[in-house]
């Protein structure tokens, strides 16, 4: 089994990507073969709205958007994690699911197979856990839109520091269970 990973914070070893890689790791201990994309590492436009999408099975940008969508069509398995900014994800992980237009039939059915499964992972400075509830429901209907299988959402609430998730050792078990468990 493959499993990847998207990062949509810009943040290396930020809440996010702490989470991201914990589900990663429960995934590789029930070995699946894991690979990081750090989307704002990757260089792509967002969507320019041209629909040539909805004529040809492809993306007319041709960037490096190419290599996460080889990875959403081969593999099995997927964890995708976003900060809150301004109540919603960040502007690299908008620009990314917009892209993924690219992926749906213009009847919306997709363009990958259906049942892959996927975990949510999400970090937010408000310390009410459901405070941005709407937010990560919401992504996991387009997740749902993609014929995945969303297998849980598990958000970091309080921390702004890098890495302070870390604090929220319950949290922690959690996402490495979900990952663990992620095709059973
Ligand atoms: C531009 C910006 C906007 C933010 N907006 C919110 C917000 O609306 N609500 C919130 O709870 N936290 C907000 N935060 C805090 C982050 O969600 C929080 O620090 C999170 O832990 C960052 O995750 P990361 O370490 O993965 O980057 C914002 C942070 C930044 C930089």
């Amino acid at each position: 089994m493959k499993v990847v990973g998207f990062v949509g914070s810009p943040r290396k070893n930020g809440n996010t990507d702490v989470l991201v890689q914990q589900a990663l790791d429960g995934a590789s201990e029930s070995g699946a073969d894991v690979e990081k994309f750090y989307i704002n590492d990757m260089d792509f436009k967002g969507c320019q709205g041209c629909n040539y999408c909805r004529e040809v099975d492809a993306c007319k940008l041709n960037d490096e958007m190419e290599k996460a969508y080889d990875a959403l069509r081969n593999a099995d398995g997927f964890v995708f994690g976003s900060p809150i900014y301004f109540f919603q994800f960040t502007g690299q992980m908008r620009q990314f699911i917009d892209r993924c237009f690219a992926l749906i039939n213009p009847d919306f059915t997709p363009r990958i197979d259906a049942g892959k499964k996927a975990v949510i992972v999400g970090a937010q400075g408000n310390p009410e856990p459901d405070a941005f509830k709407s937010t990560f429901d919401e992504f996991s209907q387009v997740l749902q839109m993609f014929g995945m299988d969303v297998k849980g959402t598990f958000v970091d609430s309080g921390h702004h520091v890098p890495g302070g998730v870390k604090e929220n050792t319950e949290l922690m078990a959690q996402v490495k269970t979900a990952g663990n468990q992620l095709f059973e």
